[in-house]
């Protein structure tokens, strides 16, 4: 007697248990094939699950303006309307079979996975893939979330509504991007009015103490050892004049794009040489040690633009000179080895003044002394750094700086070169 009571239990379990094909759309939906009786039976149990009528449940699906579905978390759809199949070009595919998540964009899965497991979560903006390859930007309203009867290993699942806001999201994308280059123009052209104003306040200052000074050696009865020293302040300003002229024409052909490279065959460590020969008198009247290393390994000739290697060297060795008052300035050099190209890496330590991490972050900007008493202090023209930097980016490399206050700083670089043709 109790055998036949429990028979019929699991008997009327499996009766109400619903199958794959019970939560499939029906053929209007999707043209997947499917069992009227199932459907019948399923609807009673969306009811349930739902807690809304089987007219309310169908009457959602009708929606035509929304996407409606009802997902398995984890899982497929488990149905959909007819607005999926449209819009996203999904026609006659059966999206149901595929788990759902392989349509949305992967920079959203995360934020996807949330909202689907989340119950506290209602809504969701994602990007989900059409046919053609594309993503629709879908703006998801959660309705229903169950937890399903787990006893039965039935999933959670849950009703969510979607709006299809591809049109607005990229209205709102090119509004931004707009936003953007004219926020950059704007900045170019500041920077740029900055620039001629610094430029020309910078050649104003030299060009009127010439000619202040000029005026003063004009008095036929100066005593000589006093008009010498006026000789000598009008050839510091005319050189200092001669440096901002030199650098601005440089960054002029830099930024038109004039500035030609040249490619011959030379001897790296002969530029490396020159530039510390060229420094070690500066070193020793400050009483620091100059030293240069290269790696035994670099090549004896490399195909590249000598002089510009020099001019990057000799910008930041001087820095280095300029900015140390005691112990040492390092010129070292090393080589990579790619394929085609090699490699020079070039570093500049010292055990100078260092600078400021708000300093080292506007370093290779033009005009960025690390303050105004700098310039009267160490003089200068504040393009040395941003020269460097365009000359290093020409050549196929970039520079970069670590430095601390009191400590010393150190500048490492890289310029691509290439090997010569024998
Ligand atoms: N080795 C260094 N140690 C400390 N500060 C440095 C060093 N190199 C550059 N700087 C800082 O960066 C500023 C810009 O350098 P740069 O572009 O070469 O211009 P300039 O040498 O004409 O002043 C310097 O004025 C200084 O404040
Ligand atoms: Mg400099």
């Amino acid at each position: 007697m109790i055998k036949n009571i429990f028979y019929l239990i699991v008997q009327v379990f499996f009766l109400i248990l619903p199958s794959k094909e019970a939560w499939c759309m029906d053929e209007t939906d999707l043209g997947v094939p499917h069992k009227s009786s199932k459907i019948q039976r399923t609807s009673k149990q969306e009811e349930l699950r739902w807690g809304l009528t089987e007219d309310k449940i169908d009457s959602l699906f009708e929606n035509p303006k929304d996407l409606v579905c009802i997902l398995e978390v984890g899982g497929n759809f488990k149905r959909l309307n007819q607005l999926w199949m449209h819009l996203l070009g999904w026609e006659g595919y059966k999206i149901i079979e595929v788990p759902y998540i392989h349509f949305v964009h992967p920079e959203d899965i995360e934020k996807t996975i949330e909202y689907e497991n989340n119950f506290a979560s209602i809504g969701l903006i994602n990007r989900f893939l059409c046919k053609d390859g594309s993503y629709h930007w879908l703006d998801w309203t959660k309705l229903f979330h169950t937890r399903g009867n787990t006893a039965r290993g039935e999933r959670e699942q849950h009703l969510s509504i979607a709006r299809d806001i591809t049109r607005e999201k990229t209205l709102e994308m090119e509004i931004e991007r707009e936003k953007q280059a004219r926020n950059l123009a704007e900045a170019k052209n500041s920077a740029k009015s900055y620039f001629l104003a610094y430029m020309s306040h910078e050649l104003r200052t030299n060009i009127t103490e010439i000619i202040g000074i000029l005026d003063l050696t004009d008095d036929r009865s100066l005593p000589q050892e006093e008009a010498a020293n006026y000789l000598k302040i009008i050839k510091q300003s005319g050189e200092a004049l001669l440096k901002l002229t030199n650098a601005i024409l440089d960054i002029s052909k830099i930024e038109a794009g004039q500035f030609n490279l040249e490619s011959i065959k030379f001897n790296p460590v002969s530029v490396a040489q020159e530039v510390n020969q060229l420094l070690s008198f500066e070193a020793r009247k400050k009483g620091i040690e100059l030293r240069l290393t290269t790696a035994p390994h670099l090549p004896f000739y490399v195909m590249g633009d000598p002089t510009q290697l020099r001019q990057i060297l000799l910008n930041l060795a001087s820095n280095a000179i300029k900015f140390t008052n005691q112990g040492s300035v390092l010129i070292s050099l090393t080589a990579l080895n790619d394929d085609d190209h090699f490699i020079l890496k070039g570093e500049v330590k010292d055990t100078g003044i260092g600078m400021s991490m708000e300093t080292q972050e506007s370093l290779f900007q033009p005009f960025t002394q690390a303050d105004a008493s700098m310039v009267r202090r160490f003089g200068g023209t504040g393009l040395g750094l941003f020269i460097t930097k365009k000359l290093c980016n020409l050549m196929g490399g970039d520079i970069s700086v670590s430095s601390e206050v009191q400590k010393g700083s150190t500048f490492h670089f890289h310029v691509r070169l290439a090997h010569p043709i024998e």
